[in-house]
């Protein structure tokens, strides 16, 4: 048996630790692995490495992933062929297909599932927690602890300053690093994409720890965050090809505070550090169970599915568009973890 192995979207931390947990697997079995380069790009370009265990081997710690990633979506691309995915696939005499990869990648393998019956199987991958399919998502435990590490880092500064640290955090559409780092890192506030920014509940709420004798503070907001402000373009989109870009925020709500407390503010904006490097011992270990799941699913031609990951279990589900919807912040979770800062 053929495996070929694909990694799309953005990438994270641990995914080369899955790649070679499927190798493993796939050669234990007598088959062998194919890795296509960059993503959907790969497919339709034919791009291809081979992977075997020993090209595999000692991968597990490194970060990024080994076959490259890109955005490239088929489906979006009027002048793609999409005949030439399904061609290329037969062609390189592949058996099966895993895809790792968010909404967007996994959408496509659903849609070449279903238009020219592609045999995959689906592994959920966000380095922003935001997918319906996984309560956590290997990658997110590595950028939280890069988060927390940097605003621990933060905060003892601006206690010397007596200084307003601002952090950026990466979560276009949810909250789950900003209000998890923030937590761990005891920010004085949290600002997330599910809850319009209430500038004047922030300044409020910074301004009493202040007369309270607390001379500095750190605020966390993540990429997404949304302020109704006409002043304001930083959660605005900029295009790209791939991807809309955010930029601003966290420069907006340093600039706003120092405006309002009359206090000196900086502005951190950790951007892709928190998708790079070494994942987590966490991370390395749930992307290897992830990784021989979907290795058993192949071997056992349970196509058409996607791994789910809940309450600590992985199991099977059929690969639909609910199971790779987005997910927002458990809004609970949210005023539990701010419960302090009104
Ligand atoms: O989609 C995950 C994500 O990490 C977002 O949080 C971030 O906005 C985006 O990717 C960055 O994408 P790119 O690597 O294309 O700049």
């Amino acid at each position: 048996m053929n495996v070929g192995l694909l990694t799309g979207g953005g990438d994270c931390p641990g995914l080369n630790a899955v790649i070679r947990a499927v190798v493993r697997r796939v050669a234990a079995s007598g088959g062998r692995c194919t890795g296509i380069l960059e993503g959907w790009r790969g497919l339709v370009r034919k791009m291809t490495m081979p992977l075997t265990v020993t090209e595999t081997d000692g991968i597990i710690g490194q970060g990024g992933t080994i076959i490259g990633s890109s955005r490239t979506n088929p489906y979006k691309n009027p002048d793609t062929d999409l005949t030439s995915a399904r061609n290329h696939f037969e062609s390189l005499g592949l058996d099966a297909l895993v895809v790792i990869g968010g909404d967007d990648t996994l959408g496509v393998a659903l849609r070449l599932h279903n238009d020219f019956a592609l045999p995959v199987v689906g592994i959920p991958k966000t380095i922003d927690n935001d997918l319906a399919a996984a309560d956590f998502s290997f990658g997110f435990d590595t950028a939280v602890n890069i988060v927390t590490e940097a605003a621990d880092r933060l905060r003892t500064t601006a206690e010397s300053h007596r200084r307003v640290m601002v952090l950026e955090t990466m979560g276009r559409r949810c909250g789950w690093i900003a209000c998890y780092a923030g937590v761990a890192a005891g920010a004085d506030y949290i600002l997330v994409p599910e809850v319009p920014v209430d500038l004047r509940r922030m300044i409020d709420s910074l301004a009493r720890r202040r007369q309270a004798g607390k001379k500095s503070a750190l605020v966390v907001v993540a990429e997404g965050a949304r302020v109704e402000e006409p002043a304001h373009d930083g959660n605005l989109s900029h295009e790209s090809l791939s991807n809309p870009r955010l930029a601003g925020i966290g420069p907006f709500i340093a600039r706003t505070i120092e405006k309002q407390l009359h206090v000196e503010t900086r502005t951190l904006v950790l951007g892709h550090v928190q998708r790079g490097g070494a994942p987590t011992t966490a991370d390395r270990v749930l992307a290897t169970r992830l990784g021989l799941a979907a290795a058993d699913l192949v071997l056992r031609k349970r196509f058409g599915s996607i791994l789910t990951y809940s309450r600590g279990v992985i199991s099977e589900a059929p690969l639909t568009a609910e199971n790779i919807a987005a997910r927002s912040l458990d809004l609970d979770y949210y005023e539990a973890a701010t419960a302090g800062f009104a």
